[in-house]
């Protein structure tokens, strides 16, 4: 397993957000975290990502414990996020919200930078040619040149997942890429992360949009903090216990 976490508890003083929560992601697995509002399920990544102390429990990544590292150095392990509030250079370009994200993998030194030696130069040009590959992929090519704040909102959404991609995650964590989009920037989104996991990309996505589903291999439930179950897609989506988590206990199909 890349990602494996165990007995997951946050306590924010009497609410338990998160109460004893397992996860498991395998390479090249796409996993969907989904659950109503309030189910806890920002919180799991916030504990992954060492953005919140755990209040007990274990997060494991490629073999190695990872429970009481900094936000920094997890992201330097392989672990790459996008957040809820997606926060973006809005005046900067599509093309610089990207390459300022590579601050992650810094190739060359102080000196380099003033001087502008030819390594610098030569780093500047990989981080351009590596920037525009991204945003082939999450398809924004054409918008590269364009200011952030002039992007519809579903591509400020996948802006912030090619900002999320740009520090090299081996594990890519969504925090509902699918919220507030209309139709059509809902297909978008979802082939483009296809072409993700095309690419060999590892994600994990928390959405309380259901139709995530038809790109997860797995999906685990979580509500009240606690998993309510998991499975396949088509064995969650026929599950009660998720129809009245999500609907209420009196919801018939
Ligand atoms: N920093 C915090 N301090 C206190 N309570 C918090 C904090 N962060 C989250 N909570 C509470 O923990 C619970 C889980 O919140 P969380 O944001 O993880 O839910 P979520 O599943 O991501 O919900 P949503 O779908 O609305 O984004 C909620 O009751 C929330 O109010
Ligand atoms: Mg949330």
């Amino acid at each position: 397993m890349l990602l494996e976490v165990e007995h997951l508890t946050k306590n924010f003083g009497g609410l338990s957000a998160v109460n004893d929560f397992d996860i498991q992601v395998a390479e090249g697995e796409i996993v969907g975290l989904i659950g109503p509002n309030g189910a806890g399920k920002s919180t799991v990544f916030n504990l992954i990502t060492g953005v919140l102390p755990v209040t007990s429990g274990r997060v494991m990544f490629d073999g190695c414990d990872i429970t009481r590292r900094q936000p920094e150095q997890v992201a330097r392990l392989g672990i790459g996020r996008t957040f809820q509030l997606n926060p973006l250079f809005h005046e900067f370009t599509v093309l610089e919200n990207v390459t300022s994200s590579f601050e992650l993998h810094p190739y060359s030194s102080l000196f380099d930078i003033f001087f502008s030696t030819r390594k610098y130069r030569r780093n500047e040009a990989f981080i351009q040619e590596k920037a525009h590959e991204i945003l082939e992929l999450v398809g924004l090519s054409e918008e590269a040149d364009e200011l952030a704040k002039n992007l519809a909102h579903g591509h400020q959404k996948m802006l912030g997942v090619a900002r999320a991609l740009a520090t090299k995650p081996r594990l890519l964590l969504l925090d509902e890429p699918l919220a507030g989009m209309n139709p059509g920037e809902i297909k978008y989104s979802l082939d483009a992360i296809r072409d993700m996991r095309a690419n060999g990309m590892t994600v994990l996505i928390v959405e309380h949009n259901m139709q995530i589903l038809s790109l997860c291999d797995r999906v685990v439930v979580i509500g009240f903090g606690k998993k309510i179950t998991e499975g396949l897609p088509g064995e969650v989506r026929a599950n009660a216990e998720v129809i009245s988590a999500y609907f209420g206990a009196d919801y018939v199909c």
